[in-house]
């Protein structure tokens, strides 16, 4: 196996029991679920391991998540591991990982509703992270040129806590993964 995907691997066999946050599910349940959801809507192979891997930061270095929200939830986690997973798949699979919490402020601008449909923690994250965009904000973000992406991996990362969906273990998504190897 190309030593990239067993070093994700091995993150999620150590890591990926921690709890994500203060959700309800854990980190490896969160990425499993937003690979699959990203694979049920017919995503392209890079925007599948792109949502599976999108929360990584979180897990790559060895500091533990704030487990509640008193604290700032703003851990800047989309740029941790970015360099990384360019060097090993492309812009096309980390540009729309370094744009995901830059993508929920988004959807919370432009669609208010957005923000009530979020969960208590995403919603106090989104605060810590700056809270809503400015118009040279928005502007900026969409000249992206992988912006749309990113707002289609943040509805799934939004959808992928519900503790009782079943996934396939991550072991499913290695040739998504290999087939993205850059
Ligand atoms: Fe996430």
């Amino acid at each position: 196996m190309h030593p990239a995907i067993e070093r994700i691997t091995e993150i999620f066999n150590q890591r990926g029991s921690d709890q994500y946050g203060t959700e309800a599910v854990t980190q490896l349940q969160h990425a499993l679920q937003s690979g699959l959801l990203a694979q049920e809507s017919g995503a392209p192979e890079s925007l599948v391991v792109a949502a599976l891997l999108h929360d990584l930061g979180h897990i790559f270095k060895d500091d533990a998540l704030p487990l509640s929200c008193d604290q700032n939830l703003d851990d800047k986690h989309e740029f941790v591991a970015n360099a990384w997973l360019k060097e090993h798949f492309g812009k096309v699979v980390a540009d729309p990982i370094r744009l995901h919490v830059v993508a929920k402020r988004y959807l919370c601008t432009k669609y208010p509703h957005y923000e009530g449909e979020l969960s208590p923690t995403s919603r106090k994250s989104y605060h810590d992270q700056g809270g809503p965009m400015s118009e040279e904000e928005l502007a900026a973000f969409e000249q992206e040129s992988l912006y749309r992406e990113a707002l289609e991996l943040r509805k799934w990362d939004d959808l992928a806590k519900d503790p009782h969906k079943q996934t396939p273990p991550i072991e499913h998504f290695i040739p998504a993964m290999q087939a993205c190897l850059a």
